[in-house]
């Protein structure tokens, strides 16, 4: 299966985990096909046509990116709101993301216990990110799953390259 990654990070120079991600994909042969939005339009003008035959081209999208005010960074939802357009993604004439696998590589600040009803954001991740899981389902491709990494903000270095081979699991188990 084809698997392209797109990443949503507007300063990934400065990141941690996704950059850790980003290259730990990226020496992995023939694994996936990696596009970051930010660096690719660093104008803001995404080129819609050319994004639509990316994700034509490919079995299997993961939107990778940290999660931003219990949300994505802007240019993933701009990205959805161009690039899946009446048509193509959805109506009677788009079905062009229909029977494709979608997933999620999403890096959290918090620790997990704040991502309980007990903790102090009251929500899971999950549930944060339903309108991403809903989308999926809009356009009538699959939901694959999630991979995670809660703490973010204070990691070591040794837990984001134990994170990152998970990641690269994730990855591989999803075509079993
Ligand atoms: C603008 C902004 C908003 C953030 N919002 C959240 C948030 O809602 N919840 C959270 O747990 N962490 C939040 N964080 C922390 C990021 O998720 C964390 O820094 C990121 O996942 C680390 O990944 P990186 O090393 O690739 O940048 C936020 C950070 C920034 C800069």
């Amino acid at each position: 299966m084809s698997t392209l990654v797109i990443i949503a990070h507007p300063d990934i120079t400065n990141s941690t985990v996704n950059k850790k991600w980003r290259d730990a994909l990226s020496e992995q042969e023939d694994l996936v096909t990696i596009h970051e939005l930010y660096p690719e339009y660093p104008h803001g003008k995404i080129d819609v046509e050319r994004e639509q035959k990316l994700l034509e081209a490919h079995d299997r999208i993961i939107f990778q990116y940290p999660l931003y005010w219990y949300s994505s960074p802007p240019m993933l939802k701009q990205y959805l709101d161009e690039v899946f357009t009446y048509g193509w993604a959805y109506g009677s004439t788009g079905n062009a993301l229909a029977d494709k696998d979608f997933a999620i590589a999403v890096s959290i600040g918090s620790a997990p216990e704040s991502y309980t009803s007990e903790g102090n954001v009251k929500y899971s991740v999950e549930t944060l990110l339903s309108p991403m899981i809903a989308t999926t389902r809009f356009v009538k491709a699959n939901f694959a799953g999630i991979h995670k990494l809660y703490g973010a903000l204070n990691i070591t270095p040794s837990q984001v390259e134990e994170n990152a081979k998970d990641y690269i699991e994730f990855i591989k188990q999803l075509d079993k």
